[in-house]
């Protein structure tokens, strides 16, 4: 087999790009944005997943050096409102101010060290001040540090140097950032080209209006994984091919931090040729739970299932958020799945629908269980209140997302799907001989991306840029 030529690898038909050209309304450059990028060949080896070794080292390098998104400004907006995100055995506590600031400390008292406060499986809560449940310590919201009993026992202690250590938090989007050893780049440096991009979608805009803490029994990278690639549409989700350009997507990796796929929706896969447009959009409808109406016998005169179902989503929302979307939103934006991956674990859906976005967090500080979040973010009109954020459904691992309240079951299913292979792949990798897998050149360039970045984190000395 000849070596893979750098842009080679793609798909013959109709690419994104192509699809972008028969938009009626002026493309963003957020979407004409590509990078094309090839970052080799080589097989990765089974470790990075299988082993507690590499578990330790992320706990190390990884986590403490990366800006970790935690939860929506929202969640605490009252004084004393409090947010508590474990990862791996150490804990941050965040909590929102007398004068309205948001703070972050660890959360561990400076006395024995007993964890200050427990959010339970929604990690939120609501404390007139930062009290140690063991002997009593105190500080105020700001981390102050207030007293102690029998403190004529402490002379030792300079109590105007015993405030809870800050960490460095800051916001965009409307969630809350922290880097915990403080020394990445600023966070909007971070994000990059999301900062850009997101401008015109605003997510600051919107509420959660359903979060999904799913347990699943892999290492936490191979349910990322299993989200930053369409390539296992054909084999997973069968049903999602009458309107999926799975082998249509683009696929970028825009800087060490950000990664993205675009995949079209309102097309038909080319794993599913026969399919007519009127089959498409019929499918489309029975996923999203509205083909009540029945089939549809016939587009309009020349008219596709991408625009067909563009331009009634941008009815739909016009009509949801109380704004006129007709004049600027594309089809892409109403319809495609865009999904942005913030390094290393955050990754939101862009575009004016309702947009999940996904956090992957390793489980009870374990390998071998993660967590998937699946937080809808939606928009609402403007003339009205915020609507509250909802608050966290844990689903544990044995239980599906069919089982689970709140989610159109033509998704529950396709997330089900994706449930049932991962646990499979966790245990499939302890059987693999070799001890390395194989990853395609284009679809999967996000997977061997994230890994090359995560071992520049990993391998990275004191001081060392990443
Ligand atoms: S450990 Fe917190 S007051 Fe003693
Ligand atoms: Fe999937």
């Amino acid at each position: 087999m000849d070596k893979i030529k750098h842009g080679s690898a793609r798909y013959k038909g109709p690419s994104y790009q192509d699809l972008l050209n028969w938009e009626t309304r002026p493309v963003p450059p957020a979407l004409r944005a590509t990078t094309d990028t090839y970052l080799g060949s080589e097989p990765l080896s089974t470790d990075c997943y299988l082993t507690r070794e590499q578990h330790e080292r992320e706990k190390e390098n990884l986590w403490p050096c990366v800006w970790q998104s935690l939860c929506r400004e929202t969640e605490i907006s009252e004084p004393g409102a409090f947010f508590v995100h474990d990862i791996g055995a150490t804990s941050v506590l965040v909590v929102r101010t007398k004068d309205n600031a948001i703070k972050a400390f660890p959360n561990a008292c400076l006395h024995r060290g007993r964890q200050l406060k427990s959010g339970g499986d929604s990690g939120l809560g609501n404390s007139v001040d930062i009290t140690c449940p063991f002997h009593g310590f105190r500080w105020n919201l700001e981390g102050h540090f207030e007293g102690a009993p029998c403190q004529w026992d402490f002379a030792h202690l300079d109590e105007k140097n015993f405030d809870l250590p800050a960490l460095r938090l800051d916001t965009w989007g409307g969630w809350v950032f922290v880097n915990i050893d403080g020394k990445a780049p600023p966070l909007r440096e971070y994000l990059g080209v999301v900062v850009d991009h997101f401008q015109r979608w605003a997510p600051e805009k919107t509420y959660k209006s359903l979060h999904i803490k799913k347990v699943i029994r892999c290492n936490w990278k191979l349910a990322h994984e299993a989200f930053i690639e369409s390539y296992h549409t054909v084999a997973t989700h069968p049903q999602l091919l009458p309107y999926t350009g799975d082998s249509n997507s683009q696929y970028d990796c825009f800087s060490n931090i950000v990664s993205r796929t675009i995949t079209p929706m309102g097309v038909v896969s080319p794993h599913a040729s026969g399919t007519t447009e009127e089959q498409s959009v019929h499918q489309w409808l029975t996923v999203y739970g509205m083909a009540a109406g029945g089939e549809l016998s016939e587009l309009p005169a020349g008219m596709s299932a991408r625009e067909y179902l563009g331009e009634m989503n941008i009815q739909r929302f016009s009509e949801m958020y109380q704004q006129d979307l007709s004049p600027f939103a594309t089809h892409s934006e109403v319809l495609d799945a865009i999904l942005y991956s913030v390094f290393p674990n955050f990754a939101p859906w862009a575009g004016y629908r309702p947009n999940v976005t996904y956090r992957f967090l390793p489980y009870n500080d374990s390998h071998e269980m993660c967590t998937m979040e699946i937080m809808l973010m939606m928009r609402f009109p403007e003339s009205e209140a915020r609507p509250p954020d909802a608050s966290v459904q844990f689903v544990p691992a044995d239980q599906t997302l069919a089982e689970t309240p709140g989610i159109e079951a033509g998704l529950a299913a396709v997330f089900d799907q994706d449930f049932s292979n991962l646990p499979m792949v966790h245990k499939g990798l302890h059987s693999l001989q070799s001890g390395q897998i194989e990853l395609a050149n284009y679809q999967e360039v996000r997977i061997r991306h994230f890994h090359q970045v995560l071992d520049k984190y990993l391998n990275a000395g004191e001081g060392e840029e990443r």
